[in-house]
Order: C-alpha cells, then sequence, then structure tokens
C-alpha cells in the first residue's frame, strides 16, 4: 500500500516537472497563421498560407473527406522571409466541384504538420450561396481578439451550412507580429475550416506594405498591384463576387475601376455583389472625409451602371443598411411576404438599384451615427444604429430567384444573440447578359514600376481633387 502511494506520488512530481517544459517547447517548424483563401477559380483551385519561426519545408495535403489525407498527394509551394517569419504559399488547383475536402500544411519531410482543416467548393451547377460576412475585427489586446472571436462562433452556430466567410477588411489594428499570431489564433476554428475572402483594409494596407498580401495566399487579378493589398473575383452559386481594394492609388486607381467594369460585365451571374473595406455609404465618422467623397463620386456611378445589387463595406464600425439606391436615390420597390427554406420572408422584388450594406464590426472598437453625414446618406438609410453593446455579423443565403439577409449583434455581456436587421429581394427574371461589352484598358496608373508616368499623372490628378474638395469643405 505505502509502495503504491510513493509510485503515484512519484509519477505526480515527474509530470508536474516536466509538463511545463513539455508546454513550453516549440517543435521545429511549427505551423502558424494558417488559411484557405480563393485563388483562381472558386470551384477548383484554392490558395494556402502558413508562418513558421523556422526554416521548413512547403507541403500541403488535400484529399476528400472519407480517404487517407496521410496517403494523398503532397503539392509544394514557394516560402520566403517576412515579419521575421517564413511564409509559406501553396496553390492546389486540382480540385473538385462541389465537394467536401480535408487537408494540412507543414513539411513531409520532418513530417510536422498542422491540425487538419476543411473547405468545401462550390458546385457549377447549382444556383445557391451560403456565407458569413464580418468587418473590422481590429483588436490590439488578446482580450479583444477573444471577444470578437466569440461574435463568429456565434456565426458559425447560426449558420452551420456556411460555405465561406468574408472578412471585410481592418483583421488586425497595428500589424504587428503579435496581433496577427493573436487573430490567426483564436479565429483558427473559422481561418482553417472555411474558405476565408479576405478585403484588404487600411490597417493591413496603408503604410503596411505588403502585410497584406504576405498573410494571405489570395489569386490577386492580372493587373492588380500587391503594395497595399489586392483585387479579385470569384464565382459561388449563381452570384458573381468583386473583392476591391479600396488603398489601391487611395482612393481607387482608374486600372482597378476598369478591371471592375470588365469583370463585372463579363459575368452573367444572376447577382452581382461588391465587396470592400471603406465604404460608399457609411453614417460613420470617415464619410465626410475628402478621400472618401473622392471614391464616392468615382465609384457610385459605375457601381450603378454595372447593376451591383449590393455592396458589403466596412471601416466605419456602425451599421447601415441604405434602401436600394440609383443616382443617389432612393428605388422604390414592391414587396411580397413568402415562405423561403421555411420561414416566412418579405422580399423586395426585382429593386432597381444597389444596396450598401455596413455591418459595423465583429470586434470592440464602435462608433456611433455621425449625424452630419454628407448628404444623402442619412435620407437613403434604411437603418442606422450603433452597436455598443455588442459584436455584429451577418450572414447571406442566395439561389437564382433569392437573396436573404440578417444581421446578429451578440452581447457583450451576456453573450446573447438577438437579430438587429434583415433584408430580402426577390428577382423574378433573369438578369439580362451584356454581350456587346469592350474590355478598357487596365494597365493604367497601377503599378509604378511599369508605368511610371502614368502613375504620377494618376496621383497628381488625385491630389488637386482632393485639394479643391478641402477647399469647398471649409
Ligand atoms: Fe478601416
Amino acid at each position: 500500500m505505502k509502495k503504491t502511494f510513493v509510485k503515484i506520488i512519484s509519477i505526480i512530481l515527474v509530470l508536474y516537472m516536466t509538463l511545463p517544459i513539455m508546454a513550453s517547447a516549440t517543435v521545429a517548424g511549427e505551423v502558424s497563421r494558417v488559411s484557405v483563401t480563393i485563388n483562381g477559380d472558386s470551384a477548383t483551385s484554392r490558395g494556402f498560407c502558413w508562418y513558421t519561426d523556422e526554416k521548413a519545408g512547403t507541403d500541403v495535403q488535400v484529399a476528400k473527406i472519407g480517404d487517407d489525407l496521410t496517403k494523398a498527394q503532397v503539392v509544394s509551394g514557394i516560402s520566403y522571409w517576412s515579419m521575421e517569419k517564413y511564409v509559406h504559399k501553396v496553390v492546389v488547383d486540382t480540385l473538385s466541384p462541389d465537394t467536401r475536402y480535408q487537408y494540412r500544411v507543414g513539411d513531409s519531410k520532418t513530417g510536422v504538420w498542422s491540425d487538419i482543416g476543411y473547405f468545401t467548393t462550390p458546385s457549377n451547377t447549382k444556383d445557391e450561396a451560403n456565407f458569413i460576412v464580418f468587418a473590422d475585427v481590429q483588436a490590439s489586446s488578446e482580450e479583444n481578439f477573444q471577444q470578437a472571436a466569440k461574435v463568429l462562433q456565434a456565426a458559425v452556430h447560426t449558420m452551420p451550412n456556411y460555405e465561406f466567410a468574408v472578412g471585410l477588411g481592418d483583421f488586425v489594428n497595428d500589424c504587428t507580429n503579435e496581433e496577427w499570431d493573436s487573430y490567426f489564433r483564436n479565429f483558427s476554428f473559422i481561418n482553417m475550416n472555411t474558405t476565408l475572402v479576405p478585403v484588404a483594409g487600411n490597417h493591413e494596407g496603408n503604410l503596411q506594405w505588403f502585410k497584406f498580401n504576405n498573410m494571405f495566399n489570395i489569386g490577386a487579378a492580372d493587373e492588380s498591384a500587391t503594395v497595399t493589398g489586392c483585387y479579385y473575383s470569384f464565382d459561388w452559386g449563381d452570384a458573381h463576387f468583386a473583392v476591391l481594394n479600396s488603398n489601391d492609388m487611395y482612393p481607387m486607381s482608374a486600372s482597378q475601376i476598369n478591371w471592375l467594369k470588365n469583370d463585372m460585365n463579363a459575368s452573367d451571374a444572376q447577382w452581382k455583389i461588391v465587396l470592400m473595406h471603406r465604404a460608399l455609404y457609411s453614417a460613420g465618422k470617415n464619410i465626410n472625409k475628402p478621400d472618401t467623397i473622392i471614391m464616392r463620386n468615382l465609384l457610385l456611378p459605375v457601381i450603378d451602371e454595372l447593376g451591383i445589387d449590393v455592396v458589403f463595406a466596412g471601416h466605419d464600425h456602425m451599421y447601415m443598411r441604405t434602401e436600394p439606391v440609383k443616382g443617389e436615390k432612393v428605388q422604390e420597390a414592391e414587396t411580397i411576404t413568402e415562405f423561403w427554406n421555411g420561414e416566412s420572408t418579405t422580399f423586395a422584388v426585382n429593386p432597381d438599384g444597389t444596396t450598401h450594406i455596413l455591418p459595423s464590426t465583429a470586434g470592440t472598437k464602435r462608433y456611433g451615427v455621425n449625424e452630419d453625414a454628407i448628404p444623402p446618406i442619412l435620407e437613403n438609410s434604411a437603418l442606422s444604429r450603433d452597436t455598443k453593446d455588442g459584436g455584429v455579423f451577418a450572414t447571406v443565403s442566395l439561389d437564382s430567384n433569392h437573396f436573404v439577409y440578417k444581421a446578429y449583434m451578440v452581447d457583450d455581456e451576456t453573450g446573447e444573440k438577438t437579430i438587429i436587421d434583415s433584408y430580402a429581394i426577390k428577382k423574378t427574371d433573369r438578369e439580362p447578359t451584356n454581350d456587346d461589352y469592350v474590355d478598357l484598358p487596365t494597365d493604367i496608373g497601377s503599378t509604378a514600376e511599369q508605368h511610371g508616368i502614368t502613375f504620377v499623372v494618376e496621383l497628381l490628378k488625385m491630389l488637386v481633387s482632393y485639394i479643391k474638395l478641402l477647399f469647398s469643405l471649409f
């Protein structure tokens, strides 16, 4: 009896002495900051990105659910040094549509791998898409990242069938290693287990050169510069998404605007959706700034011309949804209430205009409503409010004829989730295709290396507009 007691005490003592060492030891080549992003055709291709502290191999294994992942073919990529760590990037472009995949990233030689992650590819024939949208985590402290992660956990719980997640920019505040580590540590449950659609925010774009592109492996549009982020597009279900970089040539290069026109005109998708960081419609504190006004003047007529259905944006950390607007005027639409996916839903029928949505912030830094927002921001608003009591996420479900949007707030104190807004659109006809479009030039102003003179001219033009606007405001 006495011997057994001594044995147990000895084991406890050994464990007590060795566990802290085991816990703090880092494995050579240990993987962090894993993400899977859109990179090329959403149905067949993905970009993988991760970091290691030490030099390591750059390998990915991907297998269909049910297959043996450890026996899957190893796909290798590139690695380079950035932010005092090694960045690893791999593109896997041999995927099958409409398939659920498992994967792991790491080093096949040393056998050091990440945890297993998952993602889904869309079907080329099905019209549905289900996704989560969040904005502006923009945290600095571990505590605030944890708080924002609770909001996204509620999102995943609310829409367990989500297929991808859109992050509308400003994932971090100061772009330090500590912040990125904290972001990826707390958000790995979503970043590793879905396709992430990251939008470049100013906090990982302006004066944070190449940080956005070093953090994710995105298939940027051919014309897109990658200094301050990048722009790209993809299809999912019967929707086409263009992801803009509102840091590009502050507020937006002529090249990017022409790319957006070409990109949207070439699509025959029923739904056309723009994702961007700085908002065209917001009743937040940034809306009256000259750079935003210049961007609105440049981009709103293009959004009208292209028949964009919905624009999602961030940056202003308050909640806003507009009525459908065109030419800065509200477009009235009839409504119909009917059951869709088992829920009684009121749809705006064939609205002629764009709904601009700013789903506040998933983080803890929140702003109020700017009552002095330039007209016609507040006049065209369906709902403008602060979300001071909690973080916000949104969900979207769509098929060829329906677009159903819901926004939720997760209370900071109680964790209770409440729906704060909803909006739905029904299209009774097929959108006409634009067969006569002619591609506009996109090799202007974006890349300083190739287009030095144009770049300077574009920059000067922007500066003149900025100064003129400043004088007119004061
Ligand atoms: Fe921002």
